[in-house]
């Protein structure tokens, strides 16, 4: 089999080596893919993410058996759609699937009809209403721009002038659609699950990420800076919840309103005093917990593809190990940052992601917020912990930072 995967992220490396492992799969490619990803796909950055058409020939032309989108952006633009429209196979949803991550009303509607549980919201669309309502609603309170943000979207305001500086940060102009959602408290984790239409199955291992910048979840939210997996403060029961609260009646709301979801749906729900409830829910594998998952997955990835293309059960196996992933971002990410510094020392064998390098003669220099994770494994996760942060360690570079703490909830 030929297998294309779309996207230049840590996801998109982790998804290419984990396919090039399938006994199943004779050739990985990868458009537009980083120069990193060269030991597990032969790369095309001569095409852009966002040229279609030429995705499209290039499947053609090869013969491609499936092509895997990574990142929300190309599933919101209909790549899915046009991809199977020429008789590809695809592992992602359609643009209108897409939507309960790129419209965070889409979601919040879909769930407030069919009782799904997630935080109470409110949705206006102009800067005076907005304001209007921050002078009496409940505190904290949640302010969401609608549409996508890779996970920077969102300000949770303690105080009411808090409250109007972030209407006016997620809102400079007067019109344009901002959600408030009450305010959610408990420990989030991510629960990937794979779709095909009514057919749910989730991962039975959860993973938790960090998004925010700084140590112990200060400062701003970011793409994520680290994740591991599995979580063991996180119970089978609340996993068994999660699937039959959210899970499967997402996938059936999806099916009834029409909308045929054929690939993974990323839950992230946060664990409050009654239960599991949706933060956010993506199309896509989450990032960093995919490089995570897919580290810890035993099994065949691109077996269970095909298991679920024709709805057959899904046996996952795992390994015994614990993993925990590590983000090495450029220093004012996620902020203005920059580029061009040697980053050097780690190997491409194993162990490391890459999302934001790219070769400068014969070295690496940085190219993006999010750099490199540096992956650990373990038999817990703190011995797993200990092998990431010495995989960190390895690493040389004047301009990179990363979080100290990551997977210390798991760690008593
Ligand atoms: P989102 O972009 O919707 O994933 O939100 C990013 C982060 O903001 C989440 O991972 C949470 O940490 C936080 N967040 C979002 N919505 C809520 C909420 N309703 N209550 C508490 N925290 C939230
Ligand atoms: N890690 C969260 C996300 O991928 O959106």
């Amino acid at each position: 089999m030929k297998v294309l995967v779309i996207g230049a992220g840590g996801r998109e490396h982790a998804l290419a080596s984990k396919i090039n492992q399938s006994s199943l799969v004779e050739k990985v490619y990868a458009i537009p893919g980083n120069e990193a990803m060269v030991k597990v796909a032969e790369i095309h950055n001569e095409i852009a993410e966002s040229n279609h058409q030429e995705i499209i020939n290039f499947a053609k032309n090869k013969n491609i058996d499936w092509v895997i989108i990574g990142p929300e952006q190309p599933l919101i633009d209909g790549l899915g759609d046009l991809l199977r429209q020429q008789g590809v196979k695809v592992f992602g949803p359609g643009q209108d699937v897409a939507q309960i991550e790129g419209s965070k009303l889409f979601a919040k509607q879909l769930m407030e009809k069919y009782d799904i549980p997630t935080a109470d919201y409110r949705e206006v669309s102009n800067q005076s209403d907005a304001l209007k309502y921050v002078e009496t609603c409940e505190l904290p309170v949640v302010i969401k721009k609608d549409g996508l943000a890779a996970g920077k979207g969102v300000i949770i305001a303690k105080t009411r002038d808090e409250a109007i500086e972030g209407v006016k940060a997620v809102y400079p102009e007067e019109q344009g659609r901002v959600v408030f959602e009450s305010f959610l408290e408990g420990e989030e984790f991510s629960l990937m699950t794979f779709v095909n239409g009514d057919y749910a199955v989730p991962f039975d291992c959860i993973a938790q990420d960090h998004k925010r910048a700084y140590d112990n979840d200060e400062g701003p939210n970011t793409g994520g800076m680290g994740a591991y997996c599995p979580v063991p403060h996180i119970s089978e029961n609340v996993l068994r919840q999660t699937n039959e609260r959210i899970a499967q009646p997402i996938a059936q709301a999806m099916s009834k309103e029409g909308h045929h979801f054929f690939g993974l749906l990323y839950i992230g729900a946060i664990l409050t005093k009654e239960g599991p409830k949706v933060i956010e829910f993506n199309a896509r594998f989450g990032d960093p917990e995919a490089q995570v998952i897919l580290t810890r997955l035993d099994s065949d990835l691109m077996q269970h593809i095909i298991d679920l293309e024709e709805r057959e059960p899904i046996d996952f196996k795992w390994k015994e190990e614990a993993v925990v992933g590590v983000m090495l971002a450029s220093k004012g990410y996620p902020g203005a940052y920059d580029k061009g510094y040697k980053v050097s020392g780690f190997d491409l064998d194993s162990h490391y992601f890459v999302s934001g390098l790219k070769k400068d003669e014969d070295h690496f220099v940085n190219a993006g917020g999010r750099v490199i994770l540096a992956i650990g494994e373990g038999a817990t996760v703190k011995d797993a912990q200990v092998a990431a942060y010495n995989n960190v360690d390895k690493i040389e570079s004047d301009n990179l930072f990363y979080r100290k703490d990551i997977g210390n909830k798991a760690i008593k």
